[in-house]
């Protein structure tokens, strides 16, 4: 049997120059349903390959897939097989629409608290983030579909993203930012999608270091690079600086003509749509540009061939040159299960004086303006429309035992999509007192709250928009058994949460919101999730300096070098309101025996000591053993682990520790001295044993 090397091999011997270019840029879908078309070479019987988004589900216009809770919500459960399993439904729902490469996961950094797509990322921390998107790209692609992991790198902000210039020093691009983009490129990962932002003054479409030398020549990444859409500027340069394809290779004006935006031509205005979007006039430069750029040799033959090679291996490695496409499946009761599980998993129990669970027969008042949506995701290209979703007033009504009164108390919180508002749910027919009334006649109150995130756009400010923050006020005024479900993006104020009986961080769930929420609510399940992102005053962010965020001059600085997320709150004296790793369970925990089993394990006896079962998420951080860490931040998390426990059940838990825990970029990798100490915690701010620990 032929290799696919030489398959591969064969195939560019028999392309000419113009098939070579045509498979390297993208081209308008006939069937109008992939975000990124390769038309392929039908002489040669290259099947086109189709890219669809993104990270919470498969978003086509007009088509319907599971609506998955976001990444950040799936990373909050601190359990990547959860994560390998969403990434496999993805793809057999990506397969099922007739697409062969799904652009995602996103595993950006979470840098900057109000960042407009940090729904769509994992972490705060590069260990954490790393095994989210390992096990989202094998997930995927074991259902023999491509994952394009994206953005990179280090595109960590929407404002002014398409131009923005990030200086970041060598240490933390290495100890932060590119450690998940390298844990994708070893679990396979078939494409990585290049961010629209400049590092160090390089366009990242054209980042001959990252792209060519550390993600090629360090990794070894043998798949192919794809533009973000129309984030390019340069056909040579891009070609020479290790972009392989251009996305979506036609511009912005044919796109909007196709789409009957304006009889006599595109009704967008270009120059209107702000520094969150790039400039979609020009993105057609492979198309128009590469072959004579190939002739008049500035960029060599050998690297056209090299791009187009590499399409096609990956093509081949799922079975496209064979003729192969999986069935894939849609839409089924396990996807809608696993919707649910998901949300239900990284729902994090942030605060409970004892409120929760709720008691089956009691009366509850829901409240809350978007009472009666489910809070699918954030906005733009992650956007998925569900066959089905349940709503909080839905999944409450469904499972409460005793009587259940609905108020919305203040006006809808209006979703975005890029930059527009979206049309909120029916009016929210009641006010702030005939809310608070409500509260007051029932046993307890469940007020749901929210923010809005979109993509091409950071959040203005960590408060929750329009008059939320008042209603939870009133409502816990008039009800000393209050419970606050948040629903948000990513960390935000709650000023109000010493008033308030229990609080709840539900993130962007998805389709099964409703259902999801109730079943933590009412203890049909632990809340397994623990905090991906440190919770904070806005002012204790490490990023509230504008030439931090959001930069000044088209230019950001990331001078808090590795001091993100509980990194910097460790360290600072403005401390965490809800530590990295935080989430309280129904049950209670002892931790015993806790040793280490090697050089890379530790172990400790986890018993479960309440009467009911719940769910440990067992973390392991590094410090020195003397503590004296120099400028290095006090801890670092190298290794986790989610366990469920039955009443009274103890059982011995092995964590796996990250090798880059143990070292540090400074002139290149260098191992860190020891003796270390792992601490195994609940969160950065809860350690409960420490083991000395040797490294050989
Ligand atoms: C731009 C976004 O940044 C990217 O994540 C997405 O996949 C493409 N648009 C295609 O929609």
């Amino acid at each position: 049997m032929e290799s696919t090397d030489d398959e591969v091999a064969a195939l560019l011997d028999e392309l000419d120059r113009a098939e070579l270019v045509r498979l390297v840029h993208g081209a308008l879908d006939p069937e109008g349903t992939a975000t990124g078309y390769l038309p392929g070479v039908e002489r040669l019987d290259v099947p086109p390959l189709r890219f669809v988004d993104g990270p919470l589900g498969v978003r086509i216009p007009d088509r319907r897939a599971t609506a998955f809770p976001a990444p950040l919500a799936l990373a909050a459960s601190f359990d990547p097989s959860l994560a390998r399993s969403q990434g496999a439904a993805m793809g057999r729902e990506a397969a099922a629409h007739g697409q062969d490469v799904l652009l995602g996961p996103g595993t950006n950094l979470i840098r900057v608290p109000h960042g407009g797509r940090n729904f769509e990322y994992f972490s705060e921390d590069p260990v954490h983030s790393a095994a989210f998107a390992a096990a989202v790209v094998e997930g995927v692609q074991s259902e023999d579909v491509l994952a394009c992991v994206k953005h990179y790198v280090a595109n960590n902000q929407e404002t002014d993203r398409a131009t923005v210039d990030v200086r970041v020093g060598e240490q933390p691009l290495r100890e932060l930012y590119l450690p998940a983009f390298r844990a994708a490129v070893d679990a396979g990962a078939g494409a990585v999608m290049s961010g629209y932002n400049s590092v160090n003054g390089t366009p990242m479409s054209e980042h001959g270091r990252l792209l060519g030398d550390v993600l090629k020549g360090e990794w070894g990444f043998e798949g192919f690079v794809v533009s973000d859409w129309f984030g390019t500027t340069d056909s040579v340069r891009s070609a020479n600086g290790g972009l392989d394809v251009e996305m979506p290779g036609v511009t912005g004006e044919e796109l909007a003509s196709l789409m009957g935006m304006d009889e006599g031509g595109p009704d967008v205005d270009f120059d209107e749509l702000g520094g969150g979007m790039p400039d979609m006039r020009t993105a057609a430069r492979f198309e128009t540009e590469l072959a004579a750029d190939v002739e008049a040799g500035d960029v060599s033959a050998d690297r056209l061939a090299d791009m187009a090679g590499r399409v096609l291996s990956q093509m081949a490695s799922v079975g496209r040159l064979d003729g192969e496409r999986p069935d894939g499946a849609l839409d089924t009761d396990e996807h809608r299960a696993l919707a649910e599980r998901v949300a239900v998993r990284g729902t994090v129990l942030l605060a409970n004086d004892g409120v929760l669970p709720l008691d089956d027969e009691a009366d509850v008042a829901v409240v809350g303006p978007n009472v009666d949506e489910a809070l699918l995701g954030g906005g733009g290209s992650s956007e998925v429309t569900p066959f089905v979703s349940s709503t909080p007033v839905e999944g409450v009504t469904e499972r409460a035992g005793g009587e259940v009164t609905v108020a919305h108390g203040v006006e809808p919180v209006a979703d975005l999509s890029f930059f527009e508002e979206t049309e909120p749910p029916a009016d929210a027919d009641s006010s702030v007192e005939d809310a608070a009334a409500a509260a007051a006649d029932a046993d307890v109150a469940v007020v749901f709250v929210r923010d809005r995130a979109t993509e091409a756009m950071d959040r203005p400010d960590l408060r929750l928009p329009g008059r939320q923050d008042e209603l939870v006020s009133a409502v816990a005024d008039a009800n000393d058994r209050t419970v606050v479900v948040v629903n948000s993006s990513g960390p935000v104020e709650l000023p109000w949460r010493e008033d308030v009986a229990a609080v709840v961080e539900n993130w962007y769930p998805g389709q099964a919101h409703g259902d999801a929420a109730a079943a933590v609510l009412y203890g049909d399940s632990d809340p397994g999730g623990r905090l991906p992102v440190s919770f904070a005053a806005e002012s204790a962010y490490p990023t509230t300096a504008s030439e931090r965020f959001p930069g000044e001059d088209g230019v950001v600085e990331y001078s808090e070098g590795c001091r993100v997320g509980y990194r910097h709150f460790e360290a600072s004296d403005d401390g965490a309101v809800y530590p990295f790793g935080h989430g309280e369970s129904y049950a209670s925990f002892a931790y015993r025996g806790a040793e280490q089993v090697d050089a890379s394990t530790v172990r400790a006896t986890v018993a479960n000591t309440a009467e009911r079962p719940g769910r440990e998420v067992v973390q392991a951080y590094v410090r020195p053993a003397d503590d004296a860490n120099g400028d290095a931040p006090v801890r670092d998390l190298a290794g986790f682990q989610s366990v469920h426990l039955d009443a009274g059940e103890a059982v011995t838990v092995e964590v796996t520790l990250a090798n880059d825990a143990f070292r540090r970029y400074e002139d290149g990798w260098q191992e860190r001295e020891g003796p270390f100490v792992v601490e195994l915690a609940r969160s950065a701010g809860d350690v409960r044993a420490t083991v000395p620990f040797e490294r050989p």
